[in-house]
């Protein structure tokens, strides 16, 4: 095992009813117990760390407390054996970051059930351009076409499109043939959007379009929302008559203004992707189609779409999470190697 008995990690401490973050030292001693011991290389930033990072109780009960849900590394030392010292994983959700310390820091202790070996042939770096965020992106995509939607049935519509979760859902689709609308509330990034292959923006205001509508014309075939509330309902409102909506997210709002209509007159699906507590069997087959035959269609756009920070700039990328100003996939460099 690695002699180190401490380490770095962004701390939020809850100081007087507000939330300060800063950088410090922690020890190995510290961290819950549990069956393996990681040394992180990488984690990336998702929306859920940002919530964390400033005090959401519905994603953190606890502080002081290190966010970061997704993680990879080394195995620092393992109490079980299919894990040793050495070997490249993921660790990824289900409470990683959220009440047990996470990938800010650059070591966690984890259960043996919630570590995955590094997909070949990705590097490290790699996985975490992906991340939850991605992953997400790839289980709400991987549901469209396990359910029958191919390319010629007509559009698929992506919302929150410059975010994390919606920019690798546009590049994905948009490799695999897909027409690609994508809603954004960002006009500067029209050009970025359409460099990830999507051939129509529009903005918030014309995906929710008549609000006090039941149904509106038919449009996409399938439908990516990562915001949820007026804009994935103007989504579902547009969506064609047996057409397949997946929602993963909350980013506008966690409600949902509809009638019953688009699903008892145009037989539209609604499904739900949860990436959180995804069974370790349903990630190795996620994990292989972007570590395999989706692979090819991202290295060129995973570059496009990600910056690297390190852990003294997480804090300041947190806040501009929150202000809904990031675009695409942030990843967090705890090798302390300068590149
Ligand atoms: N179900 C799961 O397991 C799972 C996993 C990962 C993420 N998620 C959820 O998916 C959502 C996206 O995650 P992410 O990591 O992609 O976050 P992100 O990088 O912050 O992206 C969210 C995007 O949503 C749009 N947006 C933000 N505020 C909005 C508002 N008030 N109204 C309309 N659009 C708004 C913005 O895109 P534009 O500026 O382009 O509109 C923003 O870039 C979050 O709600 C997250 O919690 C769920």
């Amino acid at each position: 095992m690695n002699k180190t008995t401490t380490f770095r990690a962004l701390v939020v401490r809850e100081e007087g009813g507000s939330f300060q973050r800063a950088v410090e030292e922690r020890r190995i001693a510290d961290l819950p117990p549990g069956d393996v011991l990681i040394r992180v290389h990488f984690s990336s930033l998702n929306y859920k760390d940002a919530l964390s990072a400033s005090g959401n109780r519905g994603v953190t009960k606890k502080y002081p407390h290190t966010p970061g849900i997704d993680a990879v590394g080394v195995v620092a030392a393992s109490t079980v054996p299919q894990f040793t010292e050495g070997d490249e994983v993921v660790c990824m959700c289900y409470d990683l970051g959220m009440n047990t310390p996470g990938g800010f820091g650059e070591y966690i202790r984890v259960p043996a059930g919630w570590v995955l070996p590094k997909p070949e042939p990705l590097s490290l770096y790699e996985a975490m351009q992906i991340g939850t965020a991605g992953f997400t992106a790839a289980q709400c995509v991987d549901k469209l076409l396990a359910l029958g939607l191919r390319p010629e049935q007509g559009p698929v519509l992506v919302t929150g499109a410059t975010g994390g979760v919606g920019s690798l859902a546009c590049a994905l689709l948009a490799k695999l043939g897909f027409a690609v609308t994508a809603v954004t509330g960002k006009e500067s990034e029209h050009d970025f959007l359409r460099q990830l292959g999507c051939t129509a923006v529009l903005n918030r205001q014309q995906a929710i379009g008549r609000a006090s509508a039941a149904l509106l014309r038919e449009r996409w075939a399938g439908v990516v929302d990562t915001v949820g509330g007026e804009i994935l309902a103007g989504a579902i409102k547009t969506t064609q008559y047996g057409g397949i909506v997946t929602c993963c997210g909350n980013a506008a709002s966690g409600e949902l203004p509809l009638t019953v209509y688009p699903f008892i007159l145009r037989g539209v699906s609604l499904v739900g992707i949860d990436s959180a507590e995804c069974p370790l069997s349903r990630r190795e087959e996620i994990w292989a189609k972007l570590a395999g035959p989706w692979r090819t269609a991202l290295p060129d756009t995973l570059k496009q779409l990600s910056v690297r920070i390190d852990l003294d700039q997480v804090s300041e990328a947190v806040d501009a999470m929150l202000a809904g100003q990031i675009r695409g996939r942030i990843v967090v460099d705890l090798t302390g190697e300068k590149v």
